[in-house]
C-alpha cells in the first residue's frame, strides 16, 4: 500500500510481467491510472479531482453500486464510490477489494451485501470484475456501472464505435427512447445516453493518437456514453472548464435494462476487459 502525499489516501500499485501498471485507491476501489507497457496513460483524471469523501474521484473508474444514476432511492450512482474498501487479496498484478455496507449505509439501503472489486493487469490489458453477494435474508434490486473516463487527444478526434442501430435512453430528454442512426457516436455538444442491450464489444476510437481502446463487457447489458461539454463542465467544482475536450466516458452498466434482482445468498458478477488496438 502506498499513501498519496496530498490527500493522505491509500492506494495499491499493480504491475504486470510486461510492465503494464495500474493504481487503485481504497476510497471507492477506484482505478485512477492504467498505463501501457510503453508508459502511456489511458484513463482521464481531472486536475481538480478530490480524493476524499464526500466526493468521488472525478475521473478514472468510479464504481457505481448498488445504484446507477438515479435508478433507485439512493443519491446519484450509489455509495460504493464514496466508501473505503478493504484489500482482501493481492498479488503483483492483481488486487481484490471488498466492501460491506456500514450501519449508516444500511439505514439508506437495508440490504446487507458484500461487493468485491477485482482488478488485474496484463499485457496492455486491464480487467475489472465486480462480484456482489446478497448476505441478507431478503431479495434486493441493484443497478451498477463501471464509470470509465478515457483520456483522448481531443474531443473532435474521438468517437465511440459499436452502437450503430442500438436503442438508447436520452438522459438530456427525460430518458426519451431513440435509436442510434450514426455509424459512430461523435461529440459536438453534451451527450448523456444509456444505450440498451448493446453488443459486448465496443471501442473508444482516438483518431489523434491512432489507436482505439477496446471495451469488452460481460454481465453489463447497457453502456452509458457521457461528455458534459461546456455548461456542465463549468458547473462541476471538481472538473476543469476545458477538460471536457480531453475525456469521454464509456460505462458498462446495468441501467435501463435493469435492475438485477439478487436473491438471498445469490451472487451477481459482471466484468469489463480493456485492451488496445492500433488503427
Ligand atoms: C453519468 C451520468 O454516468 O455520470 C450523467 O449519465 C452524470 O448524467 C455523470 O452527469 C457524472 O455524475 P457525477 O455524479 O459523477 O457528477
Amino acid at each position: 500500500l502506498t499513501t498519496d502525499q496530498s490527500s493522505g489516501q491509500k492506494y495499491v500499485v499493480l504491475k504486470s510481467a510486461e510492465g503494464t501498471t495500474a493504481e487503485i485507491f481504497l476510497h471507492g476501489a477506484h482505478v485512477t491510472s492504467w498505463k501501457t507497457v510503453s508508459g502511456e496513460e489511458v484513463l482521464f483524471v481531472s486536475k481538480q479531482a478530490v480524493y476524499k469523501p464526500p466526493k468521488a474521484i472525478r475521473g478514472g473508474i468510479p464504481v457505481c453500486f448498488p445504484q446507477f444514476g438515479g435508478f433507485g432511492p439512493l443519491s446519484q450512482h450509489g455509495f460504493a464510490r464514496n466508501s473505503e474498501f478493504a484489500v482482501t487479496d493481492s498479488a503483483a498484478d492483481s488486487v481484490t477489494l471488498s466492501l460491506t455496507p456500514s450501519k449508516d449505509q444500511l439505514q439508506l439501503f437495508p440490504h446487507p451485501f458484500e461487493l468485491k472489486v477485482k482488478v488485474d493487469v496484463g499485457n496492455d490489458v486491464l480487467e475489472q470484475t465486480l462480484t456482489a453477494t446478497n448476505t441478507g435474508s431478503k431479495a434486493f434490486e441493484l443497478t451498477a456501472a463501471l464509470h470509465t473516463y478515457f483520456s483522448i487527444s481531443s474531443i473532435d478526434k474521438a468517437r465511440v464505435d459499436g452502437l450503430s442501430g442500438v436503442d438508447y435512453l436520452d438522459s438530456l430528454q427525460d430518458k426519451r427512447r431513440l435509436t442510434e442512426n450514426g455509424a459512430s457516436v461523435r461529440f459536438g455538444g453534451e451527450v448523456d445516453r444509456i444505450y440498451l442491450a448493446t453488443p459486448s464489444r465496443l471501442e473508444v476510437v482516438d483518431e489523434g493518437r491512432g489507436r482505439a481502446v477496446v471495451v469488452e463487457k460481460q454481465g453489463f447489458p447497457d453502456a452509458v456514453v457521457w461528455n458534459p461539454w461546456v455548461d456542465k463542465a463549468a458547473g462541476m467544482g471538481d472538473f476543469g472548464d476545458d477538460e471536457y475536450k480531453e475525456m469521454v466516458c464509456l460505462e458498462p452498466a446495468v441501467a435501463g435494462s435493469g435492475p438485477v434482482t439478487l436473491q438471498p445468498g445469490a451472487t451477481w458478477t459482471a466484468k469489463q476487459t480493456l485492451s488496445l488496438r492500433q488503427l
